[in-house]
């Protein structure tokens, strides 16, 4: 039975769970530190412990993925399950579309709808959200989050660690920074620079 090990009982892990469903993995387990606080289950799903718990017990699993959407945070608690030997997996929504000629790395959740196309490069723990676009040639660095329905125009660069909001386009070829915030609904016309929030349309940056 192919087992899936989601650390994080939120909501973000609870979609993940989803895909991960629909997507060949038999048998789903929540750990979350929170435990026992969290309470029993996660949606249908149950909560084994937390993560001590977790790392007496890789072997029962074939894949561990971090359901904590927020960027530093999931950076941080999927380094300690790699140093712990956790074999990480990425879970791909099955109405997702990722390209073959596209690279995903490791740890990334990829929702329903969300299009990787061609030539892209996601590094590990992205987050590409529900309906989300990164066309041709992108990069994506590490524990970058994508919002639902945000979209990115061809070779967009996107810095570790940075979050698009929801909806926000990306002009194509435009880098973003590490650390940054696209804020929902922006338009973005011109790079972004690192640890900035930028809002509006055009958007506009100010230091996070
Ligand atoms: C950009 C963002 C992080 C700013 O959050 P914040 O620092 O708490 O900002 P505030 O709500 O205090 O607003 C500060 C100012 O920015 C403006 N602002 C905030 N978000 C904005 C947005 N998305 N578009 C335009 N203006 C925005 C506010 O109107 C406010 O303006 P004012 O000072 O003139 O009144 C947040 O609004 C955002 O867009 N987050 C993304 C949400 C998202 O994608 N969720 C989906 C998760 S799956």
């Amino acid at each position: 039975m192919k087992r899936l090990a989601i650390v994080g009982a939120g909501g973000h892990g609870r979609v993940i769970a989803d895909a991960a469903q629909c997507s060949g993995w038999q048998a789903i387990d929540f750990y979350d530190d929170a435990w026992p606080g969290t309470g029993p289950h996660a949606g249908p799903w149950p909560i084994a412990g937390d993560t001590s718990l977790l790392f007496a017990q890789f072997d029962n699993y074939q894949g561990v993925i971090v359901g904590i959407g927020n960027n530093p945070t999931r950076a941080a608690v999927q380094q300690r399950l790699i140093d712990a030997g956790a074999s990480l997996a990425s879970v791909v929504h099955p109405a997702a579309v990722v390209s073959r000629n596209a690279q995903l790395g490791a740890g990334c959740a990829v929702f329903a709808q969300a299009v990787v196309n061609v030539g892209a490069r996601i590094g590990d723990g992205a987050i590409l959200n529900t309906g989300c676009i990164i066309e041709h040639d992108c990069l994506i660095e590490d524990f970058v989050h994508i919002g639902p329905n945000a979209g990115l125009g061809g070779g967009v660069h996107i810095g570790q660690q940075s979050w698009v909001g929801i909806g926000a386009s990306i002009n194509h070829l435009i880098h973003i920074g590490r650390n940054s915030i696209i804020g929902s609904g922006a338009t973005v016309i011109r790079d972004i620079p690192d640890a900035m929030v930028a809002v509006g349309t055009p958007a506009r940056a100010r230091p996070a």
